[in-house]
């Protein structure tokens, strides 16, 4: 049987490069070998978002960045986390044998309170709400990148929990998470993430990428100084464009003094106009053809709902909430 690979995306704003390799590219390559769950998590928005026109304008726009970049609904699951009510139903199950101690420990909740977020019961619950989503589909592995981690041992410890109380009821998932791709470094070196406002965007029109590319902080060495590819920003961002033989030869290009950061900034800018142009042109068909991409999000709810549905009711049964 083919193994479930599932993952979800917040609707929250532009894409990046970090978002892309760590997550996406791969859920796509998944799509061929797998049963592939992708959906846009709504729900987990809510946890900081209250602007309804927002809400609605980023949740379209997530669907439409993953059918841009190669989600092909007629060969995985793809809808909107909210179109699956049971998905909260489940949460509050799980929520009932979760111990708090575990929930005390997710360092998601801890940053986002030390960066001033106001602490809601939502997003303190978020890992349970990320582990119904998990469960609900009988994922046997999960692709994220390295800060999600945490939330995928609290799912293993959610569902292992569950199993022993109440019978074998679900899949333990498996993180997957590569090594080479599990933190893409920002354009200050640090990892990329919105929030930490040192993105390379996917979709924004090329002078914007550009002037992010620009921005790659480097040292001072001058272009015949011999320099280290190896956690440099720049070389870094380019392996995962290009070919073994090309970032080779920029590995040795860098060591051997033969070119400069300027150089090898132009170099990835080009490389990573060239990998997205057609997404972005696929993708602004799409933003101009809503109703298509609503329609396809309709047949995508049914179509997950079948299994969501099987599942909810064995936990049903499972806990003696079927009377
Ligand atoms: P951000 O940190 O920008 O808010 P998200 O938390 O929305 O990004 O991440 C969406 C997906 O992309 C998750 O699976 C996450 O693990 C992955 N991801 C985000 N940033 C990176 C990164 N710098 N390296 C690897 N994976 C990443
Ligand atoms: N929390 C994830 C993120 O911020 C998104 C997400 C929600 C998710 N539910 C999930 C990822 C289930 C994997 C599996 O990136």
């Amino acid at each position: 049987m083919k193994k479930r690979v599932l993952s979800g995306i917040q609707p929250s704003g532009s894409l990046h490069i970090g978002n892309y390799f760590g997550m996406i590219k791969r859920m796509i390559e998944y799509q061929e070998s797998s049963d592939l769950f992708l959906f846009v998590a709504n729900l987990h928005s809510l946890t900081t978002l209250t602007d309804k026109e927002k809400m609605k304008k980023l949740t379209l726009d997530a669907a439409i960045d993953m059918l841009a970049l190669g989600i092909n609904p007629d060969k995985c699951y793809f809808w909107v986390q909210s179109d699956v009510p049971e998905t909260a139903e489940l949460t509050w199950i799980l929520s009932c044998l979760t111990p708090m101690g575990l929930m005390e420990r997710a360092h998601s909740f801890k940053d986002k309170i030390a960066k001033g977020v106001q602490a809601n019961l939502g997003l303190f619950n978020y890992p349970v709400l990320m582990t119904a989503d998990i469960l609900i589909n009988q994922a046997d592995f999960v692709p994220v990148g390295k800060d999600q981690k945490q939330h995928l041992e609290m799912a293993r410890d959610i569902a292992i929990k569950f199993n022993n109380e109440f019978g074998k009821t679900f899949t333990i998932p498996e993180p997957d998470i590569p090594k080479e791709i599990a933190v893409i470094p920002g354009t200050d070196g640090q990892k990329m993430s919105k929030s930490y406002g040192n993105t390379i965007p996917i979709f924004a029109p090329d002078n914007v990428i550009k002037k992010a590319v620009m921005r790659i902080v480097t040292d001072s060495k001058s272009v015949d100084e011999a320099k280290e590819p190896k956690g440099n920003t720049i070389y870094e961002l380019y392996k995962l464009f290009t070919s073994k033989p090309e970032s080779d030869k920029m590995a040795e290009d860098f060591k051997k003094g033969k070119i400069g950061y300027g150089d090898a900034k132009k170099k990835l800018l080009k490389v990573i106009i060239e990998t997205f142009k057609p997404f972005k042109e696929k993708r602004e068909h799409l933003a101009n053809h809503p109703k298509k991409v609503e329609t396809i999000l309709a047949k995508g709810a049914k179509k997950v709902r079948e299994v969501s549905h099987q599942t909810m009711q064995k936990v049903r049964e499972a806990t003696g909430l079927k009377y």
